[in-house]
């Protein structure tokens, strides 16, 4: 794709603003705080697309946490794809065996992404396991995915911003957008 140098004016609409975005990772941090009163936290970020994320829900957490990162990406090709086989690009540092995990994720899409990094932590054997997403985009999903903790519910739109990305770019705008037409017809 052509990237271009002014990154917010290639978006024509913002669905979810910096302070909508602050506010409602506030909120999150504070119940998942009262939930996992009294425990220590593993956060397992999924790379690349919820960096910023984490960033700022761990320090919306006030419980002792560690962090873990992994990075995971679809086989190439629809067909592959819609089989929800997953290449594990980044595993885990450390073993989760006996503790509370919390993965948190960019956005659910699919649910295929999610739905196999579930059943592979799963497998590690954590003492329990929970998945917290900032967007949800029910329209697209093709496996049931037991969510416990969604930032925001956006309609069947691509959207860029806040780590996520068009082409690898646009991951370090501070809200969330949807692209000018032109932006894509131009890649
Ligand atoms: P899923 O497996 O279909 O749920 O896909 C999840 C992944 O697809 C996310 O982690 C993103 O990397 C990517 N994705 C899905 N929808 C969007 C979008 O609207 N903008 C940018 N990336 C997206
Ligand atoms: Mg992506």
């Amino acid at each position: 794709m052509v990237a271009t140098t002014d990154l917010a004016g290639d978006v024509g609409e913002i669905l979810l603003t910096e302070e909508q975005i602050q506010a409602r990772v506030a909120e999150l941090g504070a119940q998942i705080s009262a939930d996992m009163a009294g425990r220590t936290l593993t956060l397992v970020s999924v790379l690349k697309g919820s960096l910023p994320f984490m960033a700022d829900l761990m320090r919306a957490i006030r419980l002792p946490l560690r962090i873990d990162l992994m990075e995971v990406s679809s086989y190439g090709g629809a067909t592959t794809e819609s089989s929800g086989l997953v290449r594990i690009l980044k595993d885990l540092s450390s073993s989760i065996e006996g503790e509370d995990v919390l993965i948190v994720e960019d956005i659910i899409d699919t649910g295929l992404t999610l739905n196999y990094l579930v059943r592979y932590l799963r497998g590690k054997k954590p003492a329990s396991l929970r998945i917290c997403t900032l967007l949800d985009k029910p329209a697209r999903r093709l496996v049931e995915i037991d969510v416990d903790y969604t930032g925001f519910t956006i309609p069947d739109q691509f959207v860029v911003g806040y780590g996520l990305d068009y082409g690898e770019i646009y991951r370090n705008l501070r809200f969330v957008g949807v692209l000018k037409p032109e932006v894509y017809s131009a890649g």
